[in-house]
Order: C-alpha cells, then sequence, then structure tokens
C-alpha cells in the first residue's frame, strides 16, 4: 500500500507501460516501450516530431488500444473508471467544445468530474489565466491562446492525481507561459508532459524519457541529462544528439 495526498494505492508505480506496440497501418508508432513513473514524481517526455510520444499519451489515458503490451494507470486499465477518475489530459491540439462559452465548458467537466464548490474552482481558474473576460463567450470566436487556456483548466478542474499534457504551453504568450509554468507547478500530480521546449521540462519535471523513432533511447533524472555534456554545452544540443545518435 502506498500513500500519496492521503489516498492509499496499492502500487507504488502510477504509470506502468509494458512492451508497447502500436502501428497505424504501416508506420510503426511506438515498438516495445516500456517504463513506470512512481507516484508523485514528474516526468517530460522528448523526443523529435513522429517519435511516438502523443501516441503514447493517448495510449496511457485509453483513447487508443495498443497492438501488443500493458498498460497500468494507478494499477487500473487506461479505460476502466478507476484509471479515468485519477487522470487529467491535455491532447494535443485541445478543442473544447466549441459551441458552448468557457464558463459552460469549465462547469460542465466539472460536474462531468464531480468537483466539489464548483464554482468557486471555476472562478479561480477564470482568474488565475485571465479568462473571466471571456468566460461568456463562445469558444469558436477564442483565439487560439486562449483556446489552449481553456484547455489547461480542462485538465486540471478536478486536481486530478496523475496528469498528462502535450505540449502545454503551445499558443501562449510568454506572460501566460509564466502563468501555466505557475499553475502546472503547483499542481499535486504524478506528472508526464511531452514538449519540445527544454526550459519547460526543466522547470515543470526532475526526470526525462526520451523517445526515438518509437523506442525509448534514454530514462533518467534530467540532472544527469546534463552530465553527459561539457560542461558549457547547453542541455539542448545534449539532448538533440542523443535524439538523433543514442547516448
Ligand atoms: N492517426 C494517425 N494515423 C496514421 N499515422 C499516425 C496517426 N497518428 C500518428 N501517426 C504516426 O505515428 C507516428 C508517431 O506520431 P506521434 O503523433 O505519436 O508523434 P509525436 O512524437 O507526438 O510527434 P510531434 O512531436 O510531431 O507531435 C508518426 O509517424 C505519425 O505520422
Ligand atoms: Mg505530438
Amino acid at each position: 500500500m502506498y500513500c500519496f495526498r492521503g489516498l492509499a494505492f496499492d502500487v507504488s508505480q502510477c504509470i506502468e507501460v509494458r512492451g508497447i506496440k502500436k502501428t497505424y497501418g504501416k508506420v510503426t508508432a511506438l515498438d516495445g516501450v516500456s517504463f513506470s513513473i512512481p507516484c508523485g514524481e514528474r516526468w517530460c517526455l522528448l523526443g523529435p516530431n513522429g517519435a511516438g510520444k502523443s501516441t503514447m499519451l493517448k495510449l496511457i489515458v485509453g483513447l487508443l488500444k495498443p497492438d501488443a503490451g500493458t498498460i497500468e494507470v494507478g494499477g487500473a486499465q487506461p479505460v476502466s473508471k478507476e484509471a479515468k477518475a485519477k487522470l487529467g489530459y491535455l491532447p494535443e491540439d485541445a478543442t473544447p467544445y466549441l459551441t458552448l462559452s468557457v464558463r459552460e465548458n469549465l462547469e460542465y467537466m466539472g460536474a462531468l468530474r464531480g468537483v466539489p464548490d464548483l464554482r468557486t474552482r471555476v472562478d479561480y481558474l477564470l482568474e488565475f489565466l485571465e479568462l473571466a473576460q471571456y468566460q461568456n463567450s463562445k469558444v469558436s470566436a477564442l483565439s487560439r491562446g486562449n483556446r489552449q487556456k481553456l484547455a489547461l483548466a480542462l485538465a486540471v478542474i478536478h486536481s486530478p492525481n496523475i496528469l498528462l499534457l502535450d505540449e502545454p504551453l503551445n499558443y501562449l504568450d510568454i506572460p501566460t507561459q509564466e502563468k501555466a509554468i505557475s499553475l502546472l507547478g503547483s499542481v499535486d500530480a504524478t506528472l508526464l508532459v511531452s514538449t519540445h521546449i527544454m526550459s519547460i521540462a526543466e522547470r515543470l519535471t526532475s526526470k526525462a524519457l526520451i523517445i526515438t523513432r518509437g523506442k525509448i533511447v534514454w530514462s533518467g533524472k534530467i540532472e544527469e541529462l546534463k552530465s553527459l555534456g561539457s560542461s558549457d554545452e547547453p542541455i539542448e544540443s545534449i539532448v538533440a544528439r542523443i535524439m538523433v545518435k543514442g547516448v
């Protein structure tokens, strides 16, 4: 039994991925991926375009089924109610309900998620992400950045135990990126975040998985990753080298 945020888990691994293979027709997106993320840890998922990051996140949240291998989320199948209750997910190119207003999207998702004191939570997120002025606007009328802010709020509205984020700071202006980092940094969740921006990875997480052509090529602490280069080598250069050539 493992305790995290006052909840008892039967497992110490909040995300357990074993031998995952996933193809789309003739394209192999994931080719035997295995990793575990202990409860309470914060990991980033790095990899070049087309490496399989978004596919991996969709498999963990149960939107896709693997061709082979198993995934457990808090000890449960990704498609189970137990797993879904623990998960929060920000998809890449997230599109909230276009015909609902910003507030309606938050209230609808919050009600589905059983958020207590929903009005206070919605007001807080609207205020924090500076969306209050758009709360009655239809999502179809929002700028792309404001849609992304709403999508972030929808991913965290229920204070999930396990949070998966696919390029969370896409489209956000620099002040809003800072707000989003502050919001996500304060979320008390096991985190897996896919990003191409190393400063985001370093500020939000302490461990990294690097995936290239559907295989994990490196995993460990970001501090260890830095030590693979010379003292003045930027971390982006180290990561790029591993993505292309391996360690
Ligand atoms: N719905 C789909 N149909 C067919 N092929 C797909 C589909 N989704 C992804 N792929 C392919 O699977 C591979 C992995 O894609 P995925 O979107 O997981 O990569 P990614 O690491 O998230 O890339 P990016 O950094 O560009 O977001 C790519 O070759 C991609 O073209
Ligand atoms: Mg992607």
